[in-house]
């Protein structure tokens, strides 16, 4: 049997520049692992996949993006055997936390070491790519300028710093997020002084360039959220936002900053720092 710990991400910084022929979008974001872990276990059988997971409002079918991962393994070595697959849910699902792309992934990782098929990393990127365009990320998750569809990954030195999370009850697709944007907005620039100062643990200056495509309608349709991402400022945090197309937010904070949630805010809050590599263990 194998273990894996796989984590959650952030997006600091997020601009959707443009539509692409192709239907996707071009984006630009600075992609950070967070300590935030998803559990999975891998076990050989004779055959099919079998598949189960800790939380109820994960399905547990061929919907699945690990069962789609462990299907697209299998195709893809020529494997003859089934596996059992176990994930204990962490990540807040359906938050922009990356929690159902980094499952894919660390299946991808954990059915080629189970099996020993030694696939390259051009195999696993492309494979990965099959299943979700944050996936290659978390084949290797460290902090990195992700650009293109979120296949173009160029990892940054971000030193580690203490965020807090919030997730709200409910969920933001994608999908829908990326129908209702309204303007596309090109960040190189931005991106860059964004990242500079993140490397240069400069959070006044970070919290002058972060911006969010996603912002606008989703805090339109959630205004709940933009109170919850002021107050965290209000309260002490050098910056918050959303991340990717939501519903979670981050707030970059001192280490001391404590604060409760507002009282009637229903969700929760999580505590965790940015992690500079995980090698997916
Ligand atoms: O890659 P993933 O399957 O997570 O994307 C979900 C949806 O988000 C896509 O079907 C597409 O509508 C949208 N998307 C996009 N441009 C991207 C990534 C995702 O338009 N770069």
């Amino acid at each position: 049997m194998i273990t894996l710990k796989t984590p959650a991400k952030v997006n600091i910084g997020l601009w959707v520049e443009r539509r692409r022929p192709d239907g996707y979008h071009d984006l630009r974001s600075l992609f950070v692992p967070i300590g935030l872990f998803d559990e999975m276990r891998f076990e050989a059988t004779e055959k099919e996949i079998e598949f189960c997971c800790d939380a109820p409002y994960v399905p547990g079918d061929s919907s699945n993006l690990v069962w789609k991962a462990a299907d697209l393994f299998f195709t893809y070595t020529g494997v003859r055997s089934g596996v059992k697959i176990t994930l204990l849910k962490q990540i807040p699902v359906g938050n922009g936390l990356g929690g159902g792309s980094s499952d894919a992934a660390a299946t991808l990782l954990g059915l080629d070491r189970l099996f020993d098929t030694g696939l390259s990393i051009e195999e696993l990127v492309s494979l990965s790519l099959e299943l979700g365009m944050d996936c290659p990320f978390f084949l290797a998750p460290r902090p990195s300028l992700v650009t293109g569809r979120g296949d173009g990954i160029d990892p940054i030195d971000v030193p580690r710093f203490d965020l807090l999370l919030y997730s709200p009850e409910f969920n933001v697709p994608t999908p829908w997020a990326y129908k209702h944007l309204g303007r596309l907005t090109n960040g190189e620039k931005q991106c860059k002084l964004l990242a500079k100062a993140l490397k240069e643990r400069n959070y006044e200056e970070a919290a002058r360039w972060l911006y969010n495509s996603f912002e606008d309608v989703v805090y339109k349709r959630h205004p709940e959220l933009e109170i919850v991402a002021r107050w965290f400022c209000k309260e002490g945090a050098w910056f918050s936002g959303l991340s990717g197309s939501g519903a979670a937010l981050f707030a970059a904070c001192p280490k001391e900053f404590e604060p409760e949630l507002p009282e009637g805010t229903p969700g929760r809050m999580y505590r965790v720092e940015t992690l500079e590599y995980w090698g997916v263990v």
